[in-house]
């Protein structure tokens, strides 16, 4: 792939801040000289993302993702390098330069959108046309009004195998794009493409952008499969999308409702509650959850009353609290699921669906009542076991307040004293927070520890040398100015984990050409690399900056290069062995290798 330019990136990144374009999608707040706030990459609740402002670079403690600015919009508008540049330039005013890339990949997105959009105005029209009916009729018995079935722009797929393959060749799509975007598959025999939905009514699932990135499609019978979505391709991944987030997005609220299915958020929207969303088709996923983040402060979550619906419910708030969102449960009281609650309630949907809002219960109350229902309250031993388990559940609380709320709900339910529910609830916070610190200190070592070093597999069974040599590596970041001085001591080759020596080179050719050494890092390195060269140089404000530092580092070094490699040792005679064993107690000479 032709490269863009230094200057190009150089200028991109001037004129676009990483601090205050991260701050248009996250909260972030000053501590020290770095911007921290909670990872938009994964779910957490205590701040692990943290901004550099002095080399604009970002790195999650928790996740390991880091990069610059480009690549963090590569992850959260979830695209690629060269569209992420594109975003950046459109941003700060900026003209691409002409040609001097290849963008296939990100030329075939764009098709899969055109091709997508097409599709959906297609099935569009064959729902209001004659071949449509009965696709319109199966809709409009379910209560959807017309407008309502315009605003989520549903459709019909005829029943016929070439409908919309032939339509997107006449509009002048390849078989490669149609497949791609799986609308169409390859017959067996491989001599033509088929459709991939037919006789099935339609659900396009837009993306915040408002591009069409997928379908569902719903069969108007008992058959199976009742539902068929697409597969993922290049621009759909359906654990990190959620049907609807468009609608829900502009709503004023600051809480999102989440369903199971297409037909109750669209009941929902139909019935004036725009902020519901649902998952497609699948279980949450923290990807899901973190996305909703983004865009509110709590979920209602609205699922089945069936057992499964249930099931789901108590794995959702799991995660949707540990990406630190609020979180409260919606039991539908008659009727299998918000669709046809609201259906039920015919005119008074919004009122009776507002209704059951109110009531509901945060997860706290939603937990205790399912607890509750084990157990029978007139039996000593159930009674003792149900306060047992729900002073588990109180100590999972943050805030004071809610746990004396509850623990005076569970004093009223049982009959037994507040504060001895309280001296029980402190108690288990006691243990918990021991256990906490224990496990926290653990992590902190593991995540020191060299053994999780991805990006530098060599780092567990080198500490030595990788110390030293990332240590170098940070020198030279930060003194450029020193680059021949080390470059007379220090060769590639005297690099004893590889990735050391690439980032050794990468930086020293940077210097040689006058470059800056960190402006092309998210053109040259994936955000795993970039999130370990930012705490590489970190280090150097941890470290001593004189010359005698950076000799002892050079020192190391050597010392560690004229080491036998495990490498050495299996394949070495008893002889060899013997010299290679000397050379190392003598730590002076290096063996001639090659
Ligand atoms: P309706 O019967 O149309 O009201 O559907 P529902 O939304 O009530 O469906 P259900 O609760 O059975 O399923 C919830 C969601 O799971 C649907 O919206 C689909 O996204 C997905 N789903 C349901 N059935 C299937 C299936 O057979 N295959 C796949 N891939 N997904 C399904
Ligand atoms: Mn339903």
């Amino acid at each position: 792939m032709a490269r863009l330019s230094d200057d190009f990136i150089r200028e991109i990144k001037y004129r676009n801040d990483l601090g205050e374009l991260a701050g248009a999608y996250m909260q972030l707040k000053r501590g020290g000289r770095d911007l921290v706030g909670l990872c938009p990459f994964h779910g957490e609740k205590t701040p692990s993302f943290h901004i550099r402002t002095e080399n604009g670079l970002f790195h999650c403690f928790g996740c390991g993702a880091g990069g610059d600015v480009i690549t963090f919009v590569m992850k959260i508008e979830n695209l690629d390098y060269m569209e992420a540049v594109k975003f950046l330039a459109q941003r700060a005013g900026m003209s691409m330069p002409e040609d001097d890339y290849d963008d296939s990949l990100s030329k075939m997105r764009t098709r899969i959108y055109e091709a997508n959009r097409e599709a959906a105005r297609f099935y569009y029209q064959k729902l209001i046309s004659k071949e449509g009916a009965q696709g319109l009729s199966y809709l409009r018995n379910r209560g959807l009004a017309d407008r309502t079935i315009r605003h989520f722009g549903l459709g019909f797929a005829p029943d016929e195998r070439f409908a919309l393959g032939d339509h997107l060749r006449s509009r002048g799509f390849t078989e490669n794009e149609m497949i791609a975007a799986n609308l169409v598959f390859k017959s067996r025999s491989g001599n033509s493409v088929l459709d991939r939905f037919y006789n099935r009514v339609m659900f396009p699932i837009i993306d915040v952008r408002g591009n069409v990135i997928a379908f569902g499609g719903r069969i108007m019978s008992d058959q199976k499969p009742k539902y068929l979505n697409t597969s993922d391709t290049l621009v759909f991944n359906k654990s990190n999308n959620l049907f609807s987030l468009n609608n829900a997005k502009n709503s004023k609220s600051d809480s999102l409702i989440l369903c199971e299915g297409y037909m109750d958020v669209i009941s929902l929207n139909q019935a004036g509650f725009t902020n519901a969303v649902a998952t497609l088709g699948t279980a949450l996923t923290p990807d899901q959850a973190a996305l909703m983040k983004r865009y509110c402060k709590e979920v209602l979550i609205c699922y089945d009353a069936d057992e499964a619906g249930q099931k789901a419910t108590a794995r959702a708030i799991d995660i949707l609290r540990k990406a630190g969102l609020i979180v409260r449960v919606i039991t539908i009281p008659d009727g299998k699921d918000p669709d046809e609650f609201i259906r039920r309630h015919g005119d008074q949907g919004h009122a009776a669906f507002q209704n059951i809002i109110n009531g509901s219960g945060n997860d706290m109350d939603y937990r205790m009542s399912k607890l509750k229902a084990r157990y029978d309250m007139n039996a000593t031993q159930d009674k003792l076991n149900y306060l047992n388990e729900a002073v588990n559940l109180l100590c999972e609380l943050d805030n004071p307040m809610e746990r004396e709320i509850y623990a005076s709900k569970l004093s009223d339910e049982t009959g037994v004293s507040v504060s001895s529910i309280k001296e029980q609830v402190d108690n288990g916070l006691k243990r918990r927070r021991r256990a906490y610190r224990k496990n926290e200190f653990s992590q902190a070592q593991r995540s020191l520890s060299a053994r999780d070093d991805r990006v530098n597999p060599q780092h567990a069974s080198n500490l030595r040398a990788t110390n030293a040599e990332e240590s170098l590596i940070a020198y030279l970041i930060n003194h450029p100015d020193r680059l021949t001085y080390i470059h007379e001591r220090v060769k590639p080759e005297d690099f004893t984990t590889d990735f050391s020596r690439k980032l050794y080179e990468y930086f020293s050719e940077r210097i040689l050409n006058n470059l800056d050494p960190l402006t092309a890092l998210s053109r040259d390195f994936t955000s795993e690399e970039q999130s370990k060269i930012v705490e590489i140089a970190d280090k150097y404000k941890n470290m001593p900056h004189t010359r005698e530092a950076l000799d002892e580092f050079i020192g190391v070094i050597l010392d560690e290069s004229s080491k036998p490699t495990e490498q050495d040792i299996r394949n070495s005679s008893a002889e060899e062995f013997t010299d290679l064993f000397s050379n190392l107690k003598s730590k002076k000479t290096k063996p001639n290798d090659q």
